[in-house]
């Protein structure tokens, strides 16, 4: 395991309170909007809750992207060519994965994550799958460029990014990491990324508030998660989820909504909410053609293919390294 140096997991105080996260729900909370960053959510609760997500009827984006895979492996695979070091970007997941490395012939396969339990399964449940491929996996943050094994220093790569990842961040984050990965990744590098599109309002808020109400309780979980590691006192039963279409960023947004004025405490400081006020916790951009183009322009990528599946729900993008050269 190459381990990046740098890397502060968790920076625990006295209490053994997380620090990070403290910091940033007494920050969040204190804003006008109260906001709370979307990486809090994923808890050991809120990790399960997000796998059950993907298996609720309404939740087409794993479906609609893992349909992809499964069917244009022959387009990609002579679209990518053999050989490539596969460098996924988060650990990968027991079904993409293997579809896209069984549709192409990797040279090696390098899984990139900050949490090195999640790294280490999916490194050994790859291995296990493809018994002659190299895996090397990777424990690093991959939102700053990321220094690759030397055993795959001369094999040209092909980043994977799946999920629509890129569109739970603000269109500065996503450019940033487009460009951080184009680093890692070298000059001839290529760039397979699942980009979610623009569709009826209607089914997009479906998507994230399903009617068992699973992703409801993935959302409340981080208020619960704040009572519980925060010495907390936010009446959660008094909130509601709600997943609002905001069309001029073009994303889906997460609330949790008060439903009644209320004031609670956090990490013993004070904080009050109306009625209908809400603590904005999550975002997932949507595309369309161009505005996917724009981004991955902006991000050093030039788009090279694009798939859908068959509802033009979804879709994937293959881009490659865009070459540096005099403007226009
Ligand atoms: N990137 C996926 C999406 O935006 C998965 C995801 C991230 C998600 N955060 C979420 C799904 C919160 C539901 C709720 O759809």
């Amino acid at each position: 395991m190459t381990k990046n140096e740098g890397i502060q997991l968790v920076d625990l105080d006295e209490d053994g309170v997380d620090r990070a996260f403290r910091n940033d729900v007494l920050e969040g909370l204190s804003q006008p909007q109260k906001a709370l960053p979307a990486r809090w959510l994923y808890d050991d609760a809120g990790s399960q809750l997000f796998e059950d997500i993907t298996q609720v009827p309404e939740y087409y984006p794993t479906r609609c992207e893992t349909q992809i895979l499964e069917q244009r492996g022959p387009e990609f695979a002579e679209a990518i060519g053999p050989g490539r070091a596969v460098v996924e970007f988060g650990s990968g997941s027991s079904v993409k994965t293997p579809l896209l490395l069984s549709a192409i012939e990797p040279g090696a396969y390098v899984p990139l994550d900050i949490a090195g339990d999640f790294l280490r399964a999916a490194a050994a449940d790859l291995s296990a799958k493809f018994p002659g491929l190299p895996v090397y996996p990777v424990e690093a943050d991959f939102t700053k460029r990321v220094t690759l094994p030397d055993e795959v220093a001369d094999m040209p790569k092909l980043g994977f990014f799946p999920g629509s990842t890129i569109g739970n961040m603000v269109p500065r984050t996503s450019v940033d990491l487009l460009r951080s990965m184009r680093e890692t990744l070298g000059t001839d590098a290529m760039l397979l990324i699942g980009m979610d599109l623009i569709k009826d309002t209607a089914i997009l808020e479906a998507a994230y508030d399903d009617k068992k109400g699973v992703t409801a309780e993935f959302n409340l979980n981080l208020l619960r998660r704040i009572n519980r590691e925060l010495d907390g006192t936010i009446p959660v039963e008094n909130f509601h989820h709600e997943a609002r279409w905001n069309d001029t960023f073009a994303r889906i947004e997460m609330h949790a909504v008060a439903d009644a004025d209320m004031t609670f405490s956090v990490a013993a400081r004070e904080f009050a909410m109306a009625s209908g006020e809400t603590i904005h916790t999550e975002n997932s951009h949507k595309f369309d053609t161009r505005s996917s183009n724009t981004l991955l322009l902006a991000g050093h990528w030039t788009p090279m293919g694009r798939w859908t599946d068959d509802k033009g729900r979804f879709s994937v993008i293959l881009a490659k390294a865009t070459i540096a050269r005099a403007a226009p």
